[in-house]
């Protein structure tokens, strides 16, 4: 095992060669680890499970079992790319759960955002270990453990640097390939394993997902509004070339209905709420000045397409005093 101290010889990973070499090593690393042995993943589809993903599947095929499970609060087409990427072209073996109504009939009439995480985190790992328990032979765990989160647990910042951790009953030796990199670094080793852009360079998502910007309890109708929209703003940043360069961007949907009118009739619907921030580590963030050309194009899209919503708002707060999330 490696250690959990990042050598100060240790050059950072900024170039296709340097993320080769490290590729190179931590294939026969995790080779010499867990020989014949089979290891288990979450993978959820973000930068850092999906890279630890890749590097296992070079390094011992369908010894590794990737667990993707779907809890409903992802964004749209996610779970399809995960399947696509990793199935499709990488021939992992890949096990998909479908959770969602798992997860949205125990958030029913849950309005609390502590409450609301604190279910979906335990959730999760409820419908892990249930998978986990169906298969035998499992020896290792892997994980997307990189470096800022060893340093920040160390800090006393976050409980327990496996955060979205694994059950301490889980009886598994780790296997923590990138766990001395840096957020760039990994993006690197990623973009060189060959994963998509939009994936090697996604902006930060919650754990929670869309659980936290369906504000108040989650009502299914609400949720697929706000997946909705928030495909079309994504859509419409990738065409205006701010995809990559706005650090994070995304919609809200709270939990109230104002007065609208279509077709002559009088309508009650939802807003949606338009965010866009920069920020550098999430502590502090600025508002993105999008141009009004584009938020109209986003307005009239959005009031065109997505069933339930009748106005749409440009959130213009910085953090602090707001948080980059609604709850
Ligand atoms: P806030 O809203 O606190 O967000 O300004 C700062 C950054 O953290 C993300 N965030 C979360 N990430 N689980 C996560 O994994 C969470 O519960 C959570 N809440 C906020 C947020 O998207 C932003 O990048």
């Amino acid at each position: 095992m490696q250690t959990d101290v990042r050598p100060e010889s240790m050059k950072r990973i900024t170039t296709p060669e340097l993320a080769q070499a490290f590729i190179k090593e931590q294939i026969e690393a995790i080779q010499k680890q867990v020989g014949n042995g089979k290891v288990l993943l979450a993978l959820s589809g973000g930068v850092d499970s999906s890279v630890v993903a890749a590097l296992l599947i070079r390094a011992i095929g369908k010894n590794l079992v990737c667990v993707h499970v779907n809890h409903g609060l992802l964004r749209k087409g996610e779970p399809e790319q995960v399947i696509k990427v990793f199935r499709d072209e990488m021939d992992a073996n890949l096990i998909y759960v479908d959770a969602v109504d798992r997860f949205l009939d125990k958030l029913a009439g849950v309005s609390d955002p502590e409450a609301k995480r604190k279910i979906i985190g335990k959730e999760f790992i409820e419908v892990f270990a249930d998978e986990a328990n169906k298969l035998s032979g499992i020896e290792y765990l892997a994980q997307g453990t990189i470096y800022p989160d060893i340093l920040e647990s160390k800090d006393g910042v976050k409980a327990h640097h496996n955060v979205g951790g694994m059950p301490e009953e889980f009886d598994f030796e780790l296997v923590e390939p990138v766990k001395l990199l840096y957020k760039d670094e990994v993006r690197v080793v990623g973009k060189e394993l060959g994963l998509p852009d939009n994936m090697v360079y996604r902006q930060p998502f919650p754990g929670p997902g869309l659980g936290v910007r369906c504000v108040g309890a989650i009502t299914r109708d609400r949720l697929e509004a706000l997946r909705e929209a928030d495909a079309i703003l994504r859509d419409e940043f990738d065409k205006a070339g701010l995809a990559g360069k706005v650090w994070q961007y995304f919609t809200i949907i709270p939990d109230f209905k104002s007065t609208g009118i279509k077709d002559g009739k009088r309508t009650f619907d939802w807003p949606v709420v338009l965010r866009a921030v920069n920020s550098v580590d999430a502590t502090s963030a600025t508002i993105e000045e999008i141009p009004y050309s584009l938020l109209h194009k986003i307005t009239d899209r959005i009031l065109s397409e997505v069933k339930g919503v009748n106005r749409v708002l440009y959130d213009l707060s910085p953090k602090p005093v707001a948080t980059i999330e609604w709850e």
